[in-house]
């Protein structure tokens, strides 16, 4: 063991207790950030192939607050008889080192850099001096990404490199990216380059410098134009369409302009901003028959497809990384806050506008 990482485990070891961040009653729908407490609980242990990580960096995304609120896919895992004695515990992008392993954890060492990779389920507790995780959802940092950069990227990373996957894009296609400027898309926008294609962003005018200084080729405002009208009108046919806000509009305009080849591949669905309510089960039947509906039908027929573009991270987590690695692709930080609950309840408002630029990320100190 290396001589600074002794004080490290010392400190995991005499521990009984840490904060955590996390909520002791369920919170109303928009009120996650009120009900945020700092929670004073027992140090995990980790048990059979889990590792303890004691936290560096923890990346905030709307998805957790969603799955905080039980709404979107939270409905179905979200917290259940959440109380003083049953806190429901947020976070689950993050980076840190390893200071404690249980029996039979074998793939790492005590001292090493790891990221935590991102589950479908965003609960895994990451706002937290230490948390325990099986060794599957483990894997070593590259060195080239400090502790901020790896865990302010590396959710996006995943869902925007298996986006992309959907479409099989090759160099020179003419891409779209709607919501170029949100976490999701500035990911995408770049991987994109990185593949050589020609990139279109559809952001705000007020974003137009933030896509342009990540590579995008052309803005489209979405508060003045159509991009659907501008690419058919123009008849500059466009192959890949990636929808990083939802709705129907957005679709209709997609398969406007999409060649017959083309794929329009959404990472949200035919509802934006679907976790900002709790829909009714009619409310989501009919949101996932609508995306089986239209995968199946332009399959069926010729003509552009429809594709819901999420994979599992796990399964794309490791070339996302490598492709990030390979063309310096990073994620723009718009604030890295230290873990303290007025800056966290401050960042969790600030999330839920839909207006970051970028990741909010919480330092733990120790990168
Ligand atoms: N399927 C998955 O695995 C998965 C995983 C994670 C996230 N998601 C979903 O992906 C979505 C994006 O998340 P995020 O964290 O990147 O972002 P976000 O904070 O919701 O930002 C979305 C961006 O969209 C832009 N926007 C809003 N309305 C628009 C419109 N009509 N046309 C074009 N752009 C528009 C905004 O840009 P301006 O500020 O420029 O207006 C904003 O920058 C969320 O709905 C999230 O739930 C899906």
């Amino acid at each position: 063991m290396e001589d600074h990482i002794k004080p490290l485990v010392d400190a995991y070891n005499d521990a009984a207790e840490m904060q955590a961040v996390g909520m002791v009653n369920d919170p109303a729908i928009g009120q996650v950030a009120r009900e945020l407490q700092m929670l004073q609980v027992s140090t995990p242990r980790p048990v059979k192939r889990e590792v303890t990580v004691k936290i560096a960096a923890s990346s905030m995304h709307i998805d957790e607050i969603y799955a905080a609120q039980g709404t979107a896919l939270g409905r179905f895992y979200g917290p259940k008889n959440v109380s003083q004695s049953n806190p429901a515990r947020i976070g689950s992008c993050a980076t840190g080192t390893i200071v404690g392993l249980g029996d039979g954890a074998e793939n790492f060492k005590i001292g090493d850099n790891v990221i935590i990779i991102p589950s479908e389920y965003p609960q895994a507790g990451s706002w937290a001096t230490y948390q325990c995780f099986d060794e599957k959802w483990i894997m070593h940092k590259p060195d080239q990404l400090s502790h901020l950069e790896a865990a302010a990227a590396v959710m996006a990373a995943c869902v925007a490199w298996g986006a992309i996957g959907f479409a099989k894009v090759n160099a020179g296609d003419n891409c779209v990216v709607v919501g170029a400027s949100g976490a999701i898309g500035v990911m995408v926008l770049q991987y994109l380059k990185s593949l050589n294609c020609r990139v279109t962003a559809v952001c705000s005018g007020a974003s137009e410098e933030f896509v342009r200084s990540h590579g995008a080729d052309q803005v489209v405002d979405y508060t003045q134009d159509d991009f659907g009208e501008v690419f058919s009108v123009g008849n500059d046919p466009v192959d890949a369409v990636f929808d990083c806000v939802g709705g129907r509009d957005i679709e209709t305009s997609a398969f406007r302009c999409l060649k017959n080849s083309g794929t329009f591949v959404t990472v949200v669905g035919p509802r934006q901003y679907i976790g900002e309510e709790k829909l009714s089960w009619p409310a989501v039947l009919k949101v996932m028959s609508h995306i089986g509906w239209r995968m199946l039908v332009t399959r069926l027929a010729t003509g552009p497809k429809y594709s819901f573009g999420a994979k599992f991270p796990r399964l794309v987590v490791d070339d996302a990384v490598e492709q990030l690695l390979e063309h310096n692709i990073r994620m723009p930080v718009s604030a890295a806050i230290p873990f303290e609950i007025d800056a966290i309840r401050d960042a969790v408002q600030k999330l839920v506008t839909h207006r970051e630029k970028g990741r909010i990320v919480i330092c733990f100190g120790s990168d």
